[in-house]
């Protein structure tokens, strides 16, 4: 029988009913300008997003060239200021050569494509981001989601690869609780197995090792011919885009047939110039990470009435009561004048409810003390 035309609309309200019932709706919140909260929410680490020599940057090529690419870059042209870029990624992680994207999330998308396909082993870690399960559910490949942080159990399923290819994708710093995967651990896993390891150093990247060259630097694996490294321009760098950094043959393939590079109006020309100013800033930017670390550590010893992780980088998560209480603890902060990230199901890996709580160097000391009293004081 056919259906009513609107019946698909009110499919659509049943179930936003149903998400009400159970506290998952999520709505929009308007955010002014120089809305004058404290940033515990946002990923601008290193508080480079308002930095003059990144706007000013931006600024000039904006002049130059205009508001968007207008086209991808294989259509429209590339700019120097994406070879820039590029090359300046690539020297920072340690790779033969680095792409950028215009997001993070197609960046993942791109480099689990480009890795995996029909008849390859792909191991995903339980925590992995959207972007990296969305890649891995649109490969073709097997893909066998592996216990949190599990090298034992990654290895025994390399164990059965066979002749296939195998892939194992990992976070490096993990977005929702901090923590770290343990990459060097994994990576002999790999090795043993002949895999090749992508890790997503998107949390890490400014934040972790020496000159900020992140989570796969810091475990010494820059450079290796069987890591990929994935990041995006969105957090330390405060600018937006995504990058895949790997050996010069795997950038050529995804130039050839990387569909979410291929396809996609490139990165804005004055967005590749704010990223590419604050790269250099994040280069020498050693003091502001001692800075953050000190501060994550802080999260713990201040907010000690709640079950709190131990922070690897800049993201600290505070177990919530459900999803409902962690809505109104994050709400009662923001009135009070401090924004605090807000986690529920499904946007995170399990069934627990949280409150993240993100290092923003940029935001000054006393205020980040104050906000975290706030935290805990507006504690359902
Ligand atoms: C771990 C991780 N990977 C990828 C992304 C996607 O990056 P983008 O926001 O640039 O699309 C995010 C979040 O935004 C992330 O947390």
């Amino acid at each position: 029988m056919a259906s009513e035309p609107a019946d698909w609309l009110d499919d659509l309200r049943e179930r936003a009913d149903r998400r009400q019932r159970v506290g998952l709706r999520r709505a929009l919140r308007p955010r002014p300008a120089g809305d004058g909260v404290t940033d515990l929410a946002g990923n601008d680490y290193l508080g480079l997003s308002r930095h003059p020599a990144v706007l000013a940057a931006a600024a000039g090529a904006l002049s130059e060239y205009g508001l968007g690419a207008t086209g991808s870059r294989l259509v429209r042209g590339s700019t120097d200021l994406h070879a820039g870029l590029e090359a300046g990624l690539a020297g920072l992680l340690g790779t033969g050569a680095a792409l950028v994207y215009s997001s993070g999330f197609l960046a993942n998308v791109g480099a689990v494509r480009a890795l995996a396909g029909p008849g390859t082993l792909l191991v995903s870690d339980r925590h992995n981001h959207a972007s990296i399960v969305d890649g891995c559910r649109g490969s073709g490949a097997e893909v066998v989601v592996a216990p949190h942080a599990d090298v034992v159990a990654v290895e025994a399923v390399l164990a059965g690869r066979g002749d296939r290819p195998a892939l194992v994708v990992t976070e490096s710093v993990f977005s929702v609780d901090g923590d770290l995967a343990p990459l060097p651990a994994l990576h002999e896993a790999c090795r043993r197995h002949g895999a090749v390891l992508l890790v997503d150093d998107a949390h890490a990247v400014g934040v972790l090792g020496r000159r900020g060259a992140g989570g796969v630097a810091a475990a010494g694996l820059s450079g290796q011919p069987d890591v990929v490294v994935t990041a995006t321009l969105s957090k330390a760098f405060g600018a937006a885009g995504g990058v895949v950094a790997g050996p010069a043959e795997l950038i050529a393939h995804l130039v050839d047939t990387g569909r979410t590079f291929i396809y996609d109006t490139a990165l804005p020309p004055a967005v590749a110039a704010g990223a590419l100013a604050a790269l250099d800033l994040i280069v020498a930017a050693d003091d502001l990470r001692a800075e953050l670390n000190e501060r994550a550590a802080m999260v713990g010893k201040r907010l000690v009435d709640f079950e709190v992780t131990e922070p690897a980088a800049g993201v600290v998560s505070v177990t919530a009561p459900g999803p409902r209480e962690a809505v109104a603890w994050a709400a009662a902060c923001r009135e009070r004048g401090v924004a605090v990230g807000c986690f529920r199901p499904p946007s995170t890996p399990d069934t627990r409810s949280r409150l993240r709580v993100t290092i923003n160097t940029g935001v000054p000391r006393e205020a980040f003390e104050a906000a975290l009293d706030v935290v805990a004081e507006c504690a359902p």
